[in-house]
């Protein structure tokens, strides 16, 4: 179990306050709920005050949600401890990047991505780049297993990673841009590599010479009307002996 404290008094701001678009957005979440059970709406309060916040949450952030929702500092401390997607610490400007190291993604080489995140951004996790731009750590299960391995940054997930697809994806955020989240290896979301394996005797599925899938759907077959049941009358019925 790892500890989570809050990020060393230098580094917390004085204040937070959510801006005019996110209170907005905020005073309607909570409207979502029945006035007495507004402290349902802590989890989505927190992750908007981490987006926000460069994607960490402040002491000041998390008591500005608590006094929103009229809760106790403590309750919404021990949300913001609980959960591994709330960053107590300030994380990289560009990316923060969450390597899955759970069985299925370990299998297919998530400890080489590591290895890339100690060589290119700091040896221990939870520690800056020396430019400030990334950090990185190691999580359980992000449940894209079956496209190990992956990463996620800040709200993207980044699948079916090879060293170097990975080295492009931080490449991509070292010059400030976003690359396209989703599988690096060209396959379509968990697609079989190659494309689809079955139902291909369907026709819209067959696919056509050059290798790619018919798109044309047959039109949908007419299925005749059901002939309505001749109508009876009670004198047409056998009458019950006793
Ligand atoms: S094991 Fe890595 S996403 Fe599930």
């Amino acid at each position: 179990m790892s500890v989570r404290r809050l990020a060393p008094d230098e580094v917390q701001p004085a204040s937070f306050a959510f801006t005019a678009e996110n209170l907005a957005w905020a005073t309607e979440t909570m409207g979502k709920y029945p006035v007495e059970r507004k402290a349902s709406a802590v989890i989505p309060l927190l992750w908007r005050a981490q987006e926000q916040h460069a994607y960490w949450l402040p002491k000041a952030a998390i008591e500005y949600i608590a006094d929103m929702l009229g809760m106790p500092y403590i309750r919404v401390f021990e949300v913001a401890t609980f959960y591994t997607m709330f960053q107590l610490q300030p994380v990289g400007t560009k990316a923060h990047v969450q390597v899955c190291g759970t069985t299925p993604c370990m299998l297919r080489g998530a400890e080489d991505l590591i290895k890339i995140c100690k060589s290119r951004i700091h040896h221990d996790q939870f520690h800056l780049s020396e430019d400030g731009a990334f950090s990185w750590e190691e999580v359980e299960c992000a449940g894209a297993c079956v496209n190990a391995p992956m990463i996620q940054v800040f709200s993207d997930t980044y699948e079916d990673l090879t060293p170097e697809s990975f080295e492009k994806v931080l490449d991509a955020f070292a010059r400030g841009e976003k690359p396209a989240p989703g599988p690096q290896n060209g396959r379509h979301g968990a697609e079989p590599a190659g494309g689809a394996l079955t139902l291909h005797d369907l026709p819209f599925n067959a696919a056509t010479p050059d290798g790619a899938a018919a798109t044309d759907k047959p039109a949908a077959k007419k299925t005749p009307a059901k002939k309505a049941a001749p109508k009876t009358s009670a004198a047409d019925q056998p009458s019950v002996k006793e």
